[in-house]
């Protein structure tokens, strides 16, 4: 169950299994007889500098893939000087994950019901430390998920007979859940803060956005932007950044592949407004794909747990460690000594802008 939760997305799946596809099919024609050897994977991040050209998407309910799963993430944040995404549905507090991360969090809010809530957890966010906000604009209902619905999935965490079988079979997740905690949607714990995942989150509308851009002083980032018409309205509207994401295939299955609509989203708002990306990166390959295409920064969601739930915090670090080789190793083959030259962008042969 709990990996179909991590690993499933919108509908068939159709949507993950496209945006691979672009990637696959996009590529990058390499230059030769350049000196190569000093080399910086590093990028700057509103004014700081990232050691790695990736951060980590807000996800929710991280301890699901393995005890301390968030603790691990911001750890690792801290040290490399890299965004950890907060999600609103965390599975520890927004307060003890900043902290963790030595400043290095960013605060991803839903909207949900009538704001009141959201608002409130704004606040919050100020008052905990937090510079940057992520709002999320692409779950204006929760995406359906078959193999989640299959599971009886349910956040908060309900455990009926079904699930009771299932972690029967998974003795080691089972007895780590049963001493270290029971994974929980640690925002909400205190009183006067609820949070339904499926309550609906469609009222949101560009009054919303102005609302929040008048309360919050800090970076204004908004994640879910696919469409080119969109990102220009949001520069108008005053936002920082703009995230180019699907979330990962999670929420419309039949979703342009977010790869595809970054170079016409670049197009649409100029060099200068710093656009991230996220969606289906597995690679270093992908990472250096992605700048070459417009982006200025990138975020993993899967992957990561999927290291942690198979090798806990050594795991994500030989899984990170891998990234960043191999994001190294592109860059010496396609002859750039950095992800903000512009041969990188030269290199990348891309089938064609999506049609929109
Ligand atoms: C997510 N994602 C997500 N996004 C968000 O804004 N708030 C959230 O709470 C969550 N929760 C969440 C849970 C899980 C289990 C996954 C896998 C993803 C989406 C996430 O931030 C990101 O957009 C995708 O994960 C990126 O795609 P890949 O790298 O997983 O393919």
């Amino acid at each position: 169950m709990v990996f179909d939760y991590i690993d499933g997305a919108a509908g068939q799946e159709e949507g993950a299994r496209r945006n691979r596809a672009a990637f696959d099919a996009t590529t990058l024609r390499p230059r030769i007889l350049r000196d190569v050897s000093t080399r910086s994977i590093g990028v700057p991040l509103f004014g700081k500098d990232a050691k790695v050209p990736f951060g980590i998407s807000p996800m929710g309910m991280c301890n699901l893939s393995g005890p301390g799963a968030d603790l691990m993430l911001a750890r690792l944040a801290a040290r490399d000087s890299v965004p950890l995404g907060v999600s609103t549905v965390a599975s520890t507090p927004m307060e003890k994950l900043i902290e963790t991360a030595e400043g290095h969090a960013w605060f991803q809010l839903y909207f949900s019901g009538d704001g009141e809530g959201t608002f409130r957890l704004v606040e919050r966010a100020k008052s905990a430390g937090y510079e940057t906000i992520i709002l999320t604009v692409d779950v204006p209902e929760v995406g359906r998920r078959p193999r989640e619905l299959r599971h009886g999935f349910t956040m908060p965490f309900r455990i009926g007979p079904s699930q009771f079988l299932d972690f029967a079979v998974h003795p080691r997740w089972s007895l780590n859940a049963l001493f270290r905690g029971r994974p929980q949607m640690a925002n909400f714990e205190m009183p006067g803060y609820s949070f339904d995942r499926t309550e609906s989150r469609a009222r949101a509308d560009w009054d919303t956005l102005r609302r929040l851009r008048d309360a919050w002083p800090g970076h204004l980032v908004v994640k879910g932007v696919l469409h080119p018409k969109d990102a220009q309205e949001l520069a108008k509207a005053g936002v920082d950044a703009i995230q180019v994401s699907s979330h990962g295939a999670r929420q419309l299955e039949s979703a342009t592949a977010p790869i595809l609509a970054l170079p016409d989203i670049r197009a649409a708002v100029g060099p200068d407004l710093p656009l991230f990306f996220d969606s289906g990166l597995r690679g270093g390959e992908d990472v250096a794909k992605a700048f070459g295409l417009g982006a200025d920064f990138t975020f993993l969601g899967r992957i990561l747990q999927f290291a942690i739930a198979a090798g806990g915090e050594e795991g994500l670090h030989r899984l990170w460690k891998v990234l960043c080789d191999e994001v190294s190793i592109t860059m010496a083959q396609v002859g750039v000594n950095s992800l903000k030259h512009p041969d990188l962008k030269a290199a990348v042969e891309a089938p064609g802008p999506a049609r929109i």
